[in-house]
């Protein structure tokens, strides 16, 4: 990275946390972080010996890069650690999962109840031939049901791969193939946005298409006669009703080994197909536990509210397993954050008194889109702490949701991490790390990172208050760390390919990174997002920082475009605040904003303004849709995109300017 642009992010604000928070913060001695870095092995130990195994890990942790295992000849059960342990004593009436649905029906289930009901999961898939070292595919509106499967499969030893709501049938044939999935758990469908998302008619599609190796599906009814017609084939398909309620709540949980299959979840990469990422029992439930604990610091009485679906990682590693094995309440919400208005999660805070609210940069950023009004409008004071993730969070938005969600008392906590890491792997802890707006700060205690150049040159970081120097380059970790993937299922080629051959004997994350004199880092985006301007590296994601830092720019995606002279030029594609007109004169203006606060050399060279932007259902920015679109290329596959309109309206739109 230049050394123009190191010096660009430069962010002046710093939060301490305040004396009240600190004195009850799990977490607020900073002696941890070196004790940690001196010996991670012995504080991961640490952690798993908070969970309850059924016998005891002979070895540690050992290591042949990429490979790594964990709590060697320990045997544990998710299931038990995240619903058994707290289902007796005082936790067995303890709320574990607030519910709330799109249409407003709401559900709250205790420790004891969701034990119950995880124990009658379990029997019916056991019932349907499930069976321990089996896979379980999850097509599940966001219900109460849909982490309580998940469990029920950790109970009986079946791994799972949850197959987000959003998905096409041909996902869904897809994962459930190369997973080789016996069951599909589904719904008759799910709500959004007042409709029903037809999840059975879509599993039949995918079916039809061919699944070879599954036997049955077990169908909840969730939306029942707003669904239409739904059909049952005999033999294959059973009722929720008929088949799981009528189980007994007795069912034995089973000795897992620490390195038996968890779970499988896809990803989809730009290019190629998904990859079926994989994470075992002992060590990714190591790491959610303490990184949940220190992280959301998380005590008896709170109420956890993770915006995320369970089809993605974060909804697995923070919604079921990470504070559910703390013993924690966990809300989660259906639907749409517009539905019936666009205040519904404010709603849903104030309602059950929510203390900790983790989202995303994109969601905040449209919510300051969408204006004060909505927040303003509900009590928000139960809220205690706010964490982001996702993608970096620009300073602008990171200010706006502490100052308007957080009210200014709330620790934000900016926390970086893969589906691959399983875990947070850096973040501040909240009561002990000076927040500085934008930066995720520091490698979680027991996490190594390093800062290389492409040369492989870099830094060790290491945490708060100790000497570091300043580097931009690759995010790079070289010492394993419990919850990472243990590998691509049935691809270890390409795991090795993919994540450990660009630096000898080390996980390259694919993220671009700095590291500030002060030992703060600042995630820079894909390193696939980092455009070449005239000799100078430019990160997509500060240029689209500075552009939202623009009093009328509410969203911003940018990308380097082909460029005779420059090699890449850059191209904006812009979201108006409300209130704001496109003009020639405000495009200028928005230029020369973003050539003042970064430099010349990052002043765009075309500004489009557009309504939406292409997103893929998780919420990132579909920059090689940008790239074709400002390119004039054909457009690539859009079945992962959210709205795909939006791109044709874009596609005419920039073809209308060039015109
Ligand atoms: C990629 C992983 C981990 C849960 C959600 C996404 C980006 C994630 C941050 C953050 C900057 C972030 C990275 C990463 N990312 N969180 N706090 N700051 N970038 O999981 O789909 O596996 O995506 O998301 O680029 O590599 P995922």
């Amino acid at each position: 990275m230049s050394e123009t642009i190191q010096s660009l992010l430069h962010e002046e604000r710093s939060f301490e946390p305040s004396a009240e928070f600190k004195a009850q913060a799990n977490a607020n001695d900073p002696a941890i972080y070196d004790e940690a870095y001196h010996n991670p092995t012995k504080w991961w130990e640490g952690w798993a010996n908070q969970l309850d195994w059924f016998e005891k890990w002979h070895t540690a942790m050992e290591f042949d890069a990429p490979n790594a295992k964990w709590f060697l000849g320990g045997k544990l059960n998710a299931a038990y650690n995240c619903v058994d342990r707290h289902a007796e004593g005082d936790r067995a009436n303890k709320p574990a999962i607030i519910f709330e649905g799109e249409p407003g029906d709401t559900k709250t289930l205790t420790y004891k109840e969701v034990k119950d009901q995880v124990s009658q999961i379990a029997n019916a898939l056991k019932s349907m031939g499930v069976q321990k070292g089996d896979r379980v595919c999850i097509y599940l509106p966001m219900v109460p049901e849909l982490p309580m499967t998940m469990l029920a499969c950790a109970r009986i030893g079946a791994a799972h791969t949850v197959v987000f709501g959003g998905f096409s049938a041909d996902s869904v044939r897809e994962r459930a193939n190369d997973a080789s999935c016996k069951v599909i758990v589904t719904a008759d469908g799910g709500w959004r946005r007042g409709n029903v998302v037809q999840l059975k008619k879509i599993t039949d599609e995918a079916l039809d298409m061919g699944c070879p190796t599954v036997e049955s599906v077990l169908v909840l009814e969730r939306t029942g006669e707003a669904t239409g017609t739904v059909t049952y084939k005999q033999g294959r398909d059973f009722k929720w009703s008929e088949t799981v309620t009528t189980q007994s709540t007795d069912c034995p949980c089973e000795p897992m080994d620490a390195e038996d299959l968890l779970f499988i979840l896809y990803t989809s990469g730009s290019t190629g197909k998904p990859k079926g990422i994989t994470h075992t029992t002992g060590g990714y439930l190591t790491g959610v536990y303490a990184t949940s604990k220190l992280i959301f610091d998380l005590k008896e009485d709170d109420i956890h509210f993770c915006t995320a679906d369970c089809g993605w990682i974060t909804g697995h590693s923070y919604i079921t397993y990470g504070p559910m094995a703390n013993g924690a309440t966990v809300l989660i919400y259906e639907g749409a954050p517009d539905t019936p208005d666009k205040d519904r999660f404010w709603r849903i805070i104030e309602k059950h008194r929510a203390t900790i609210l983790y989202t995303a940069p994109t969601a905040i950023r449209t919510f300051m889109k969408w204006g004060l009004e909505y927040p303003g409008r509900c009590d928000l004071s139960s809220l205690r702490l706010l964490g982001s993730v996702g993608e970096p969070i620009n300073p602008e938005a990171w200010i706006w949701y502490h100052q308007n969600i957080g009210m200014g008392k709330c620790p934000v906590v900016d926390t970086w991490w893969q589906t691959e890491t399983g875990a947070i792997m850096i973040s501040p802890l909240p009561g002990i790390t000076s927040t500085k707006p934008g930066s995720a700060t520091h490698p979680f205690p027991g996490v190594r990172i390093k800062v290389l150049d492409e040369h492989g040159n870099g830094v060790d970081v290491a945490g708060p208050g100790a000497t570091n120097t300043p580097k931009g380059g690759f995010l790079v970790m070289d010492h394993p760390w419990p919850s990472m993937t243990r590998g691509i299922f049935n691809d270890p080629e390409r795991y090795e390919k993919t994540y450990w051959s660009r630096f000898p004997d080390s996980y390259f994350a694919g993220d671009g990174i700095k590291l500030d004199e002060d030992g703060y880092l600042w995630l820079l985006g894909r390193v696939d997002d980092i455009m070449l301007v005239a000799g100078h590296n430019i990160s997509t994601m500060e240029v689209e920082s500075a552009l939202v830092d623009h009093p009328a720019v509410a969203e911003a995606a940018v990308i380097g475009k082909t460029h005779d002279v420059k090699g890449q030029a850059i191209a904006a594609f812009v979201i108006l605040r409300a209130g704001y007109l496109p003009s020639d004169a405000l495009t200028a203006e928005i230029k020369a904003h973003v050539g003042k606060k970064i430099g010349p050399v990052a002043r765009p060279d075309d500004v489009y303004i557009s309504a939406e932007l292409p997103k893929t259902r998780s919420g990132k920015i579909m920059r090689r849709l940008l790239r074709d679109i400002a390119e004039g290329r054909a457009l690539g596959d859009v079945s992962t995109l959210a709205d795909s309109s939006v791109v044709a309206s874009l596609k005419d739109r920039y073809e209308a300017s060039e015109g």
